[in-house]
């Protein structure tokens, strides 16, 4: 019988993974549908609900319902205690486990797809929201020379440092969080861009001088040339947008539920010439 998954959020009909979902499922000869569930933004839990009592086995979540998918769940696992979000709910068994894979898959485009590695860099993340609390445990995991989170709103940046405190012992140089205005006199081998700065056509206000020699740029927004990638490109930085992060969070999540590893650099391409 086809296995039923999909994903779930509001706005949800440019969602590229069902696209992502039926390649991967072509490769591995798996029978699954991947649908998109849109739900009221009043009404995540019960559309939820609904899609698992007639017998959906997995959802993807998407924005805004990461932290209520993580509140909705029976169990965490694979990152999503710390992240307090949720993009992947497995069924198992007569439980909901709901899973965080968006950090891993960021991890693993920067490693195996663009030849970044983490460990000993001097690590710049930009904003405080859910898209950063869901990257700071597999971030700090690899093992960076030092993690600096800088928001706009500083508060929320010393939060959430304060959050992930018990994981800054990974890090040699520790978490600090600071304003983007302390950036100054500070340089970095890999900045990554976790605010939605870039979809309104804007950008956090760093400095000319924060880009280290060789450092790459990551813009976690995906199909737009951000002004972030355009001002690292013209101070002398690499870049890369989050399509790849896309591609591998998708992966693992099929891995999660299928226990199949598809291949993503495919995919990664069909996508990139318009699939
Ligand atoms: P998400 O869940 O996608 O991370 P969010 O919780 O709304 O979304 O967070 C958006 C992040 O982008 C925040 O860190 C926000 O900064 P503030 O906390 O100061 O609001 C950041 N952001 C959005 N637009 C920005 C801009 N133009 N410049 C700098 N930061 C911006």
């Amino acid at each position: 019988m086809t296995a039923r998954y999909a994903v779930i959020g509001n706005p949800v009909a440019h969602s590229k993974s069902p696209q992502i979902h039926a390649e991967f499922a072509r490769q591995t000869g798996q029978d699954i549908a991947y649908d998109r569930l849109p739900a009221p933004l009043d009404a995540f839990v019960a559309t939820a609900r609904r899609f698992f009592d007639e017998g959906g086995l997995g959802l993807n979540v998407t924005l805004p319902f990461k932290r209520e998918a993580w509140s909705m769940v029976d169990a965490h696992a694979g990152g999503a205690l710390a992240a307090e979000a949720v993009n992947t709910i497995k069924v198992e068994g007569d439980r909901l486990v709901g899973y965080n894979t968006d950090g891993k898959g960021l991890v693993t485009d920067l490693q195996n797809n663009l030849g970044v590695q983490v460990r000993d860099r001097r690590v710049l993340l930009m904003g405080a929201g859910g898209a950063t609390y869901g990257v700071m445990q597999p971030l700090l995991e690899q093992r960076p020379a030092l993690l600096v989170v800088a928001n706009r709103t500083p508060d929320k940046a010393v939060a959430l440092v304060g959050h992930f405190r018990q994981l800054a012992q990974l890090t040699p140089g520790g978490v600090a969080a600071k304003s983007y205005a302390e950036l100054s006199d500070a340089q970095f081998d890999l900045v990554i861009n976790a605010t939605s700065a870039g979809l309104s056509g804007e950008m956090p206000p760093l400095p000319d001088t924060v880009f280290a020699q060789g450092a790459m740029a990551y813009d976690m927004v995906y199909g737009t040339d951000t002004p972030f990638l355009a001002f690292a490109r013209s101070h002398g930085a690499s870049v890369a947008d989050g399509l790849g992060m896309l591609v591998e969070q998708a992966a693992e999540s099929f891995y999660i539920w299928r226990g199949k590893r598809p291949l993503t650099a495919p995919v990664i391409a069909k996508l990139r010439s318009g699939m």
